[in-house]
């Protein structure tokens, strides 16, 4: 088919995406409805009956619109095809640069796996903050997008309603109309989501939850949304990162195979220096990063206060007595406040033991609420990284990491 005003039908996402190649006849129909030309001067230039013409053209416009999930038909065709023509398949504004980023080969080809491989729908990246959510999320996005039609990233910091959420993604999608209904605007979001291979990133998705770990009010719907996801069958992903879990997705990933989860702990040894290489002293890497548990945020914010200091002083090194910071502080004051009172009392507890405890000590020592089911207690703090499983022999133990310890011992004891 011949170019017309820029538009070259072979490269038209939204043929593209019907699945069959458009044959001679399709074509042909399609580019006199371009140019204004009725069924009958179709007909006459065929040598076809102009039935025959308007039959094949109706089949062809119901299987355009069953794509694009929206009505099409031989007058707005030319409109819809100029608008999917102009609209941009990628939304990536929202997502970190990554031109820095060190190690995480094993999180990047396990999710490349599970992302390509198995087709995986829901993917969380949980960990806590700092850790390298985003970051890891921005770099596998980097890698995989280019098996993807769509491509879009919204970082959920204002807290936005489902409707909103949704009303972006189809003006992303098809900048068609949005259904009026709430019901109707997933629907239609879940019709995109079988009909082409979409990747979602929501960054922050913790920024939905009460400090119970129940949904805002406003963000009640997303449990639905979650749900459809995982249990439709359709061909895209959505990629969450997340400090806590939602609900749904922790009931979701233990009965659905292709709903999984991904803990980020720190960065390995060798990362973790990458980013302290410029520390000023005789540095006891291994003792610094132990610290921080190769937070990278945590390293990054270690290097640039000895920087400063080092450079205005000349004298003050980074020492395990000077790594617990106010800045640090701050940043897990936002994290930490979001425990529940009993959650606090029971880890100012904790911050008093020096030694990794085991279970039988950890619910001798601690008092949980009657409501409290001791397993879901472990997992919730485990998912959390308020307490880090270790084996020591046969028997599991469980330690809190350092900055945690220090945070607490500093805000409640007020000593380190
Ligand atoms: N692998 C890495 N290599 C280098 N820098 C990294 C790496 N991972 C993360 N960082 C840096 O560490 C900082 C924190 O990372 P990021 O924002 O991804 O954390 P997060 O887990 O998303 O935190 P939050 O829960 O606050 O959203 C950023 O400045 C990021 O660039
Ligand atoms: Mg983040």
């Amino acid at each position: 088919m011949k170019e017309k005003e820029g538009f070259k039908i072979e490269n038209l996402t939204v043929l593209a995406h019907c699945g069959d190649r458009l044959n001679d006849l399709q074509e042909y129909i399609l580019n006199c409805a371009w140019e204004g030309q009725t069924y009958s001067q179709m007909a006459k230039n065929r040598h076809l009956s102009e039935q025959y013409l308007k039959n094949q053209g109706s089949k062809l416009y119901e299987k355009l619109s069953a794509a694009l999930g929206e009505k099409v038909n031989k007058n707005n065709f030319k409109e819809i095809v100029q608008r999917y023509s102009q609209k941009p398949c990628r939304d990536l504004k929202e997502a970190p640069d990554v031109s820095v980023f060190y190690g995480r080969t094993s999180e990047l080809a396990t999710l490349e796996s599970w992302i390509l491989g198995d087709k995986c729908r829901i993917i969380t990246l949980l960990g806590m903050p700092g850790i390298g959510k985003s970051a890891l999320a921005a770099k596998i996005v980097a890698e995989v997008e280019h098996e993807f039609e769509y491509v879009i990233w919204r970082n959920l910091d204002h807290s936005p309603s489902l409707t909103e959420l949704l009303v972006e993604l189809i003006e992303f999608f098809s900048g068609g109309v949005v259904s009026s209904t709430f019901k109707s605007s997933i629907s239609q979001v879940m019709d995109f989501f079988y009909s082409h291979r979409c990747l979602v990133v929501l960054d922050g998705v913790e920024k939905l939850l009460e400090s119970d770990r129940q949904y805002l009010s406003n963000c009640e719907n997303y449990g639905c949304f979650f749900k459809r996801m995982a249990e439709s069958n359709h061909q895209s992903c959505l990629l969450i990162t997340t400090r806590e879990k939602t609900p749904e997705i922790r009931l979701l990933e233990s009965i659905i195979p292709v709903i999984r989860c991904l803990k980020l702990s720190g960065l390995d040894s060798e990362s973790a220096q990458e980013i302290i290489k410029e520390l000023p002293g005789e540095l006891e890497w291994e003792s610094i990063i132990k610290f921080y548990s190769g937070n990278p945020l945590f390293l990054k914010l270690a290097l640039n206060k000895f920087q400063k200091n080092f450079s205005d002083f000349n004298l003050i090194f980074p020492t395990t007595n000077n790594l617990f910071f106010e800045q640090i502080g701050l940043f897990l004051n936002d994290f930490f406040s979001r425990l529940a009172d009993w959650e606090i009392q029971v880890m100012v507890k904790l911050a008093q033991s020096e030694q990794p405890l085991s279970f039988e000590q950890i619910f001798s020592i601690l008092k949980l609420p009657n409501h409290v089911n001791p397993l879901d207690f472990l997992e919730s703090w485990e998912e959390r990284s308020l307490l880090e499983k270790q084996r020591l022999g046969l028997e599991t133990f469980f330690t809190v990491q350092p900055i945690i310890l220090h945070y607490f011992r500093y805000i409640f004891f007020n000593s380190i």
